[in-house]
């Protein structure tokens, strides 16, 4: 018989820990661009008892018995991934997105072979080619960035770049990038290079998903994403491949870099599509760009300098820089008074990293919580008032008490 005692009976430590969490996300801000809150039916899902099943392989093809149950979540789950993105083939299995990222590195790289992604520092992901990650230790890398001018993507110097490097793979997609990205454009470079094309649209697969940004699908050999961002599901990553790559890519996720699949988190990835499948999903993507659009421009109505001059999406970076300030100055800050955002480099920031001259910032947490563009304007206001005087803790004491009346409003869990 399990032990069916309470957690808080069991670890009543960690059961504090959820519920100082559970309070951290109903009383704060939350603008990080990747982060979202889940449904109901979403959290269910990922606590339940899939988590018990082991199921290595592939619908019908399993290492283990007693699968007849999981198989039919797995396969809902591909079938509404396939039927939201309109593509061919799809693997419901990767644990995140740096593991998606692998799948594809690890089916059509070998050591050493030239990938071709944009630079951390402009915008890009770690396993796009940094070299702390597995993308730039085992492979050539060949960066590309943004135009100094304008803030966004050069395609004319990108193909310049791919001529003269010949990559094997391009990389596009991005972790910190406010503007529309041309895939089209992308795969004319790659077609004429002789490279294959990944898009990784990790931040935006719920405008894609939505209309609200143009897909990759036609024009990629490979599209991963995380399912948690603008998708709003439970943690984890998905590819999408055609059929010709699909012998290859599936036996480079299982067995080639993981083990039995998360049942239960492939059972919430399932829910997640459904609920983007239905009706609403199209209006609150729609809203989470609306809502980006007027905090960067609220912002930069009060004397901040947004990259690029604002967004076409749900993320933009503010360059605290330009104002005095440093992006760890102003994380922190602004964490005191319970607005959470991250600390990020601007494109050719002469900051490192850990300090950074700008904030990243993103609504889809926001607009899960029902805001729309009135409250963008007082989260603006209550973003300056905090920044204005960074290192008063009395002010961010003030501030802090403004969001919690602010979010009130707008319950969550
Ligand atoms: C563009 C992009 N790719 C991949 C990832 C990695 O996802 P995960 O954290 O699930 O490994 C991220 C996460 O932030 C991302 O922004």
């Amino acid at each position: 018989m399990p032990d069916d005692r309470s957690l808080e009976q069991v670890d009543p430590e960690i059961y504090q820990t959820l519920r100082d969490e559970r309070s951290r996300q109903n009383n704060g801000l939350e603008l990080i661009a990747s982060e979202n809150f889940v449904s109901g039916a979403v959290m269910e899902a990922t606590g339940s008892v899939l988590t018990n099943k082991y199921a290595e392989g592939y619908p019908g093809r399993r290492y283990y018995g007693g699968c007849e149950v999981v198989d039919i979540a797995e396969r809902l789950a591909m079938e509404r991934a396939l039927e939201l993105f309109g593509a061919e083939h799809v693997n419901v299995q990767p644990h995140s997105g740096t593991q998606a990222n692998m799948a594809v590195y690890f089916a059509v790289l070998r050591p050493g072979d030239k990938l071709m992604g944009m630079d951390l520092s402009c915008g890009g992901h770690l396993t796009h080619g940094h070299p702390l990650s597995y993308s730039g230790r085992d492979f050539e890398v060949v960066p590309y960035g943004v135009d100094r001018e304008t803030e966004t993507l050069d395609y004319d110097e990108i193909g310049k770049i791919a001529r003269e490097h010949r990559p094997k793979l391009i990389v596009c997609g991005a972790s910190a990038y406010s503007r529309t990205i041309d895939f089209e454009r992308f795969r004319a470079i790659a077609d004429e290079v002789g490279a294959l094309l990944m898009a990784d649209i990790a931040h935006i697969a719920g405008l894609v998903a939505a209309d609200e940004h143009p897909s990759p699908i036609p024009h990629c050999h490979f599209v991963t994403t995380t399912t948690h961002k603008t998708l709003r599901g439970p943690r984890g990553g998905l590819i999408f491949f055609t059929e010709e790559h699909a012998k290859i890519l599936n036996r480079s996720l299982f067995p080639g870099i993981q083990g039995g699949p998360l049942m239960h988190v492939i059972a919430a990835k399932a829910v997640a599509f459904k609920e983007a499948l239905g009706d609403g999903f199209k209006a609150y993507q729609r809203q989470i760009r609306a809502n980006a659009s007027r905090l960067a421009s609220a912002l930069a109505d009060r004397g901040y300098r947004i990259v690029s001059g604002g967004t076409d999406n749900h993320v933009f970076l503010m360059d605290v820089a330009a104002s005095g300030l440093t992006g760890k100055v102003a994380e922190k800050a602004l964490d005191r008074a319970a607005i959470t955002v991250n600390k990020n480099t601007i494109p050719y920031d002469t900051n490192p990293p850990l300090v950074a001259s700008g904030i990243r910032i993103g609504t889809p947490a926001l607009t899960t919580r029902g805001m729309k563009e009135p409250e963008m304007e007082r989260v603006a206001e209550l973003i300056v008032e905090v920044l204005e005087d960074p290192e008063s803790e009395e002010r961010s004491r003030q501030v802090r008490a403004k969001v919690k009346e602010l979010s009130s409003g707008f319950p969550l869990y």
